[in-house]
Order: structure tokens, then sequence, then C-alpha cells
């Protein structure tokens, strides 16, 4: 193992990885067909799956960028989200697609959902790598789900654990010490 990193198994592959965001791609170019959305990565995590993604996307569209943070001590949500970086563009009037790692509590998206609809979209949906349904609290479930998982800690394709390891090509489940 090159990484220094305390992985018991991989989860979920790359080419797992990467069959599903060609899948996703294909469904978003569809039901966006003669529209030309703005897709908005939320910062950090969704970094690596929003390049998949976006490549398989085969529409006219536009990039923007969203940094969140939930406040958190260490591995669980409290509640209380923070946004750290804006929009560009302005949406008003434009169909955005939220690109986003992983749904857990819910209460990110809850928060990106009331932000972005006071803007006054044309529409708004999400697509989400990975949705933790048993770890939700708030009643929201992500238009585009990659994958449910189970609740498990994982890292790695742009999860982290204390700012690392979302370098990792894949999708691992954490031994916990
Ligand atoms: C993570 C993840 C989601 C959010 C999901 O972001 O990227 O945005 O938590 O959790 P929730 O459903 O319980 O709200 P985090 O705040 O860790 O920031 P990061 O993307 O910079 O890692």
């Amino acid at each position: 193992m090159e990484y220094n990193v305390p992985i018991k198994r991989v989860l979920i592959s790359q080419e797992q990885i990467q069959k599903r965001a060609a899948e996703l791609g294909e469904q978003i170019s569809k039901d966006y067909a003669g529209k030309a959305p703005v897709i908005v990565g939320i910062l950090r995590g969704s970094i690596l799956f929003f390049a998949d993604l976006v490549r398989n996307i085969k529409i006219d569209c536009s990039f923007d960028f969203m940094s969140l943070s939930s406040y958190n001590g260490g591995t669980s949500s409290s509640g209380k989200v923070r946004l750290n970086l804006d929009l560009r563009e302005d949406i008003k009037g434009k169909d955005v697609i939220i690109v986003e790692d992983i749904v857990d509590t819910g209460y990110t998206l809850e928060y990106i959902r009331k932000y972005v609809n006071d803007m006054h979209p044309k529409s708004l949906v999400e697509c989400t790598l990975l949705d933790k349904k048993a770890r939700r609290v708030v009643e929201i479930e992500p238009t585009y789900s990659g994958f449910v998982i189970e609740d498990l800690f994982v890292v790695g394709y742009g999860l982290d654990y204390d700012q690392k390891y979302r370098n990792l090509p894949y999708i691992g489940v954490v031994v916990k010490e």
C-alpha cells in the first residue's frame, strides 16, 4: 500500500464510480436536453466526483462552486452549516444542478436548497455520489444518487478524515481504532 491509510476494505472502486458517473451523466444529459444547466460543485468533497460527472454531461453547461462546512467535532454533523465561498454567477432563472460527495444528516443539502432557492433559479436538483440514508436527520432526498451506502466511516474520492485521504481513488471503509 502506497498510502498510509487505515483502510479496512474498498467499498466502491474507481471503476464502479466511473461507471456510475457515466450513467448519471447520460441521465442528466437526457433530462436537460435543450437546456444549459449551471453545475455547482460543493467544495471541497465533491471535486473528484464533479470532474467525473461533468465529463459525461454532453450538453451545454457552465460550472460554478460553493464551499460549505458543517460545524462538527470529528465525524458527526451538528446541524450548523457555514458558507465559506459563494457562487460567482447570478443563477436567477437558470437550471441549477448541485453536485455533492455525500448526503449524510441532510443539514447541508437543506441549507443549500434554501440558500439557492432564495436566488430564484428556474429549477434546482442535486446529484450526490453517496447517500447515507440511515443517518438522515432532515427529511430530504437528493434527486440523483450514485450509491446508497450503510452507516460506515468512509473516506476517499473527495471524502476526508481530518482533511486527509481525499485523494484516494476509491471509497474505502476506515478501520476504527
Ligand atoms: C461534508 C460533505 C457534505 C456534508 C454532508 O462536507 O461534503 O457537504 O458534509 O453532511 P450532512 O448531510 O450531515 O450535512 P464537510 O462539511 O465535511 O466539508 P468538506 O466538503 O470540505 O469536507
